[in-house]
């Protein structure tokens, strides 16, 4: 693959459906690790595939901002309607993350594992109800954790199907098979929707307090004023979109890699304590976020490759987390690895604030399914979503016998 091929899988949504994503990153990993891509219709960027570079830049925030081009678009894009977290930087960034960075700690957390759990357990019953073929990915690992992040927000369940098809279209993917199932005459009509739902949502927090993240947020200060309601919104937002994709593409993706490595299926069912272990790994396998991208505010050099201010770096996480430098055998997968420092969460100031709850819930989810699972075999081809930033598997059709 030549680079001028390495620069069009790069943002090509495509690409990453049909491999030539993950052989671009191997290529650039092997060759031109630090290299400059000028792909027509994107501003020029670096792209960083390396882990040790891509975890360098996300541990110096300042030299590297979050603004004004946190991810991948097109030049004539905007990254993000609504501003969030992850395009934020210090102050504003500090005080927004710290309203609700307490509700997403592991002891905070424990207090919903047994919900969780709960939770887990009715995806797998809904696995056990069915004979036939089906399609695990909108079936069931959209389903569940839509479920938890929306129990957390506050949202009643009669509403989640709803909050599902608004994140899908407002904070929509590329995929036009996504986008023909969402389609909506007027693009700003979804994001309208958006706003009335969690206006309202936090006009009855307001009124009457309760314990979840929509009161929290509802009632939240930065520098002694309540948010804006884009700002809000914004959060709402992030939360509902950051906290389910994610994980769902980790729940499938890890799934399928065990339907395909059945020894390492084996392994597992044979001793459940290497659960948390196999999730990290799955994570790794996985990596649900492609890229976020970070801008240079001052000269400096990543490998010896000067970067002048105000360009940006592609930071790749799934280069990253195959790096021959860092992991044995990184194409192998190995429900049993221990030294795992996978980048997929990211590093420093913008490290994933749900990443305790993302590996509660796949923990969860595999502990249930495990102990019940008789067989699982595939009923067709699994496929991979057409993404520029965040996804994995979109169809992974499956025939399982739960008990
Ligand atoms: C940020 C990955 C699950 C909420 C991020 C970032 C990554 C990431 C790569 C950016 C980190 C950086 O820039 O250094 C993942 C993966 C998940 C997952 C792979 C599942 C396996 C979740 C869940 C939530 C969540 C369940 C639930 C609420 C967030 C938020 C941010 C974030 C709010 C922004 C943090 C900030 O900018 O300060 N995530 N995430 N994520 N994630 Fe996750």
């Amino acid at each position: 693959m030549s680079a001028q091929e390495a620069a069009m899988a790069l943002v090509d949504p495509s690409a990453y459906a049909d491999g030539r994503f993950e052989r671009a990153c191997a290529v650039l990993r092997r060759h031109t690790p630090v290299r400059r891509m000028e792909p027509p219709g994107f501003e020029p960027f670096y792209a960083l595939t390396k882990h040790e570079d891509v975890h360098a830049v996300e541990r110096q925030s300042e030299l590297f901002a979050a603004a004004p081009r946190h991810r991948l678009v097109r030049a004539d894009a905007d990254p993000e309607p609504v501003r969030t977290l992850v395009s934020m930087d210090p102050p504003d960034h500090t005080a927004f993350r710290a309203l609700v960075a307490d509700w997403f700690r592991p002891r905070r957390l424990r207090a919903f594992e047994e919900q969780v759990r709960g939770l887990a357990k009715a995806a797998v019953d809904a696995m056990a109800e069915r004979s036939g073929p089906y399609d695990f990915v909108p079936e069931i690992s959209m389903q569940y954790p839509l479920t938890v992040i929306c129990s957390m927000l506050g949202v009643p369940e009669s509403d989640r199907g709803m909050i599902l098809q608004l994140t899908q279209r407002s904070f929509g993917s590329e995929d036009p098979e996504y986008q023909a199932l969402t389609a909506v005459d007027d693009p700003n009509e979804a994001l309208m929707e958006f706003v009335n739902y969690f206006s309202k949502l936090v006009e009855d927090r307001l009124a009457h307090p309760t314990d979840d993240i929509a009161s929290l947020l509802a009632h939240g200060e930065v520098n002694g004023e309540r948010l804006e309601l884009f700002d809000l919104l914004g959060y709402f937002g992030i939360l509902a979109t950051a906290g389910h994709d994610t994980t769902s593409s980790t729940i499938a993706g890890g799934l399928h890699a065990l339907i395909e490595h059945p020894g390492q299926l084996d392994r597992l069912r044979a001793d459940p304590s290497l659960v948390p272990l196999a999730v990290e790994e799955m994570i790794r396998w996985t990596t649900p976020v492609k890229s976020f991208m970070r801008t240079a505010t001052a000269d400096t050099e990543i490998r010896g490759e000067p970067i002048p201010e105000g360009e940006a770096v592609l930071l790749l996480y799934p280069s990253a987390n195959r790096d021959e430098d860092v992991f044995n055998e990184p194409d192998r997968f190995d429900i049993g690895r221990d030294h795992n420092p996978h980048l997929a969460f990211g590093q420093g100031a913008h490290y994933c604030l749900g990443a305790h709850l993302a590996r509660m819930e796949a923990r969860a989810f595999f502990e249930e399914l495990l102990p019940r699972l008789r067989h699982i075999e595939p009923a067709g081809d699994a496929e991979l979503i057409k993404t520029l930033f965040v996804g994995g598997l979109k169809h992974l059709p499956i025939r399982a016998e739960v008990a």
